[in-house]
């Protein structure tokens, strides 16, 4: 068993908390959350996802991160190698080339709205949104996403912003600019949160948020089912690998379980914290909750346009945002480039450039649908809006699958329990394996059972 990983290793179980939530907490949370929970209803939406996070998710972190301390290589190399110590087909590789698959597809996507927050912050710089209305806000925005140069220059900006730390290493550098930047996200969004607590209607956004309406939800189940479970996978970084690779660079040492409870929580009270931020103003402002992707883009600066100092909040809580999305895009280009390292002996410079220059082009397609495209659709979807249904819905939670049945059937038991045990107890390993052998993955299969109508 390998101890350390060629690509270099966290310096402490600090480091590697502030990089796994770095990679869980990002434009996820702040931007997709609040999009689909409206998208779905609110309440029972947020419910379903609450439950597959702690369910699912969960027992599903802890099988990525424990495979990928095992294994020590980018997550096609670890899979295959495991399969082999196991006994079991090298096929199981090919979760690893899924995972690559998928992280190429997000990032492509996810690149052009961390662009979006780009331009946010130099638009809220400008005084752009002082005094503005909701309709003026959705004017600002409908501008932005019709300039297909525009979008363009800012997911350029932001791609060479990655591929820049990638090819350096994530484990230099990633730590210390998470340690500062993630607490003051918080509590910039817990700024806004008071805020919409007095200038919003903040007792319309609560209950939309926790009161859960069974009636909205049986309307359209299979799908809203689907999105809660896909959005917890996709806030999570579950399903991909990130969290597998992030995992391969964590000591022997560390507890695993007591890190994921850290990681899920605070990913989950973002989201949370986010849903506060905005629902109060999208109801104060008889904006619809319904209105997708641009959701936050179109409900936030009304609320930096009123609030005192708006401009600077505004600023900031863009910035912020930027960099989450930033520690989080890192994370996505991370397995591919290891991968890229370990078998064609690439340079990491080499292979961040080769892997960045694949997304970036591809994003490229995903900004022309807002615009130029926006007349392609593949089942009624433009390009971006199909890549971020496919990979949250059906990728990561597929690749969830194959995660816990190789965790809880193909993986030795001593080897989980060597890796989980000694640090978190017997009890809680018994409960985690019955939660990744059967809960889960039977979860996962029904919801997508479900979702295509065969139950
Ligand atoms: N979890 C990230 C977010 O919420 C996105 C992500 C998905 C990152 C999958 C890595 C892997 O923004």
């Amino acid at each position: 068993m390998q101890t350390t990983s060629m690509h270099g290793m966290w310096s402490s179980r600090l480091a590697f908390i502030f990089a796994a939530t770095g990679s869980a907490v990002g434009l996820g949370n702040i931007w997709r959350f609040p999009y689909t929970a409206g998208e779905y209803g609110g309440g029972a939406f947020v419910l379903v996802y609450l439950l597959c996070v702690a369910a699912i998710g969960v027992p599903i972190m802890i099988a990525e991160i424990m495979l990928g301390r095992r294994g020590r290589q980018s997550p096609i190399n670890s899979m295959r190698a495991l399969a082999e110590q196991a006994g079991a087909s090298r096929a199981w590789q090919l979760l690893g080339w899924m995972g690559i698959l998928s992280g190429f597809l997000i990032l492509s996507f996810y690149s052009v709205i961390a662009g979006w927050t780009l331009a946010y912050v130099f638009r809220a710089g400008a005084g752009l949104f002082e005094g503005i209305d909701g309709a003026a806000s959705e004017a600002i925005f409908s501008a932005l996403v019709a300039d297909p140069e525009r979008l363009l220059a800012w997911h350029t900006v932001f791609m060479v912003l990655v591929v820049m730390v990638v090819a350096r290493g994530v484990a230099s550098g990633l730590e210390m600019a998470v340690r500062v930047l993630m607490p003051t996200l918080f509590l910039l969004l817990v700024v806004m949160v008071l805020y919409a607590s007095q200038a919003g209607d903040f007792a319309a956004g609560l209950s939309y948020l926790f009161t859960p309406d069974f009636g909205e939800l049986r309307a359209n189940a299979g799908d809203a089912i689907l999105s809660a479970m896909g959005q917890a996978f996709f806030s999570l970084s579950l399903g991909m690998g990130a969290i597998m690779i992030y995992g391969s660079y964590l000591s022997s040492h560390a507890s695993i379980g007591g890190n994921v409870a850290i990681i899920a929580g605070m990913d989950t009270l973002v989201a949370l914290l986010a849903g506060l931020a905005i629902f109060p103003i999208v109801f104060a402002q008889g904006l619809e909750p319904s209105s997708g992707p641009g959701l936050i883009f179109q409900t936030l600066p009304v609320a930096f346009g009123q609030m005192p100092f708006g401009a600077f909040f505004g600023v900031l809580f863009f910035l912020l945002l930027a960099f989450a999305a930033w520690t989080s895009a890192i994370s996505l280009l991370e397995p591919m480039v290891a991968y890229l390292v370990e078998n064609k002996g690439f340079s990491r410079v080499r292979a961040a450039l080769l892997a960045g220059v694949a997304v970036w082009l591809l994003g490229i397609a995903c900004l022309l649908s807002l615009n130029a495209w926006a007349g392609f659709t593949v089942f009624g979807k433009g390009i971006l809006d199909l890549f971020d249904y496919l990979t949250a819905n059906v990728l990561l939670p597929l690749g969830g699958i194959f995660i816990a049945i190789f965790a809880g059937w193909v993986l030795d038991e001593t080897v989980s329990r060597d890796e989980l045990s000694a640090t978190n107890g017997a009890v809680l390993y018994r409960i985690w394996r019955g939660l990744i052998r059967w809960l889960a993955p039977v979860c996962v299969i029904l919801v997508f059972l479900n979702a295509v109508g065969l139950i």
